[in-house]
């Protein structure tokens, strides 16, 4: 610069920084996805190029090797290296760093943002309903869940294995009530059912509303009522022999041995609703 020429060394460093830079811009223009690795070379012959004469010519500079450099080309050279400088710059601090962000959320499944915890868990329904309103509650409960943003799946015992049942953060079992017990069926699907022990589960029945005593006019006890209703407690023991952890229990209630559900039946679907949520929002949030 002082004695005003450009000597070859400093020309050929700069040369192939421009080419690594030009490479790292390509990168940033997503023009390739492999982020160049730093490397200075002149690259290979090119054909067609201009190649520079070995001795100095009309015009030309010398540099201290001897190599000429034509004039004018140092001061360009000298403001194309400021220029790319900066775009390296830009490139560093702030295209990569963007790049390996938008690849992150990418590999995690979308950005963080929309990744709630409710999104995130699958609720499994398994249901013995005969006369429909089983059937009822479980779409119900599966509405209120969704209005959440959460998942249910329902079925019919009927068209699950239970030896083969969907991965699920959380199993619900639904049964209506025979003879005190839980349907015949579900006892026999309950009984089959493998999960892992420690697996999450929650039961919801279906049972009749205690009647009257016809001849005194009296509503059975609440211990005349609990020796009668053991449909609850025998899907419980059924299900902890397995090593299953249970998260929540409820019961609607069918004002007929057939039907109708209850007066005020969503309600309870809702309170046993807010049991699993509140269960899986502590566990997964
Ligand atoms: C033969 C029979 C026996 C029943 N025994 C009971 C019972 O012991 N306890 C009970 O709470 N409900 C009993 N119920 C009423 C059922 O709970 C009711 O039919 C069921 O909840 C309706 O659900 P679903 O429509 O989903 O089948 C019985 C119903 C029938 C038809």
């Amino acid at each position: 610069m002082i004695t005003g020429q450009y000597p070859r060394q400093p020309s050929d460093f700069v040369v192939s920084l421009n080419r690594w830079v030009l490479r790292v811009a390509a990168y940033a223009a997503l023009m390739t996805d492999q982020y160049p690795p730093f490397r200075l070379d002149q690259g290979g012959h090119e054909p067609g190029a201009l190649t520079m004469p070995p001795s100095s010519g009309p015009g030309m500079q010398a540099g201290p090797a001897g190599d000429p450099v034509p004039p004018g080309l140092a001061g360009r050279q000298g403001l194309l290296t400021a220029g790319v400088v900066a775009l390296l710059l830009a490139v560093t601090l702030i295209i990569v760093p963007a790049r390996r962000a938008a690849a992150r959320a990418t590999s995690a499944g979308g950005p963080a943002r929309t990744r709630t915890w409710e999104s995130r868990v699958n609720i499994a329904y398994y249901h013995a309903s005969k006369y429909g309103n089983g059937a009822m509650v479980a779409e119900e409960f599966k509405k209120v869940l969704a209005a959440r943003g959460l998942t249910v799946a329902v079925s019919h015992i009927r068209d699950a294995n239970p030896k083969d049942l969907p991965a699920a953060d959380l199993y619900v079992f639904s049964s209506p009530g025979r003879f005190g017990k839980p349907k015949g069926n579900a006892r026999r699907f309950l009984a089959n059912v493998c999960l892992e022990p420690g697996t999450r589960y929650a039961i919801l029945t279906t049972q009749a509303a205690p009647k009257p005593d016809p001849k005194t006019g009296k509503l059975p006890s609440q211990e005349e009522q609990d020796r009668w209703e053991q449909v609850i407690p025998v899907m419980n023991e059924l299900l902890l022999a397995k090593g299953l952890r249970k998260t929540a229990e409820g019961t609607v209630l069918v004002t007929g041995l057939k039907g109708p559900l209850e007066d005020g039946w969503r309600t309870k679907v809702a309170a046993f609703a807010d049991q699993v949520t509140g269960v899986l929002r502590a566990r997964t949030a």
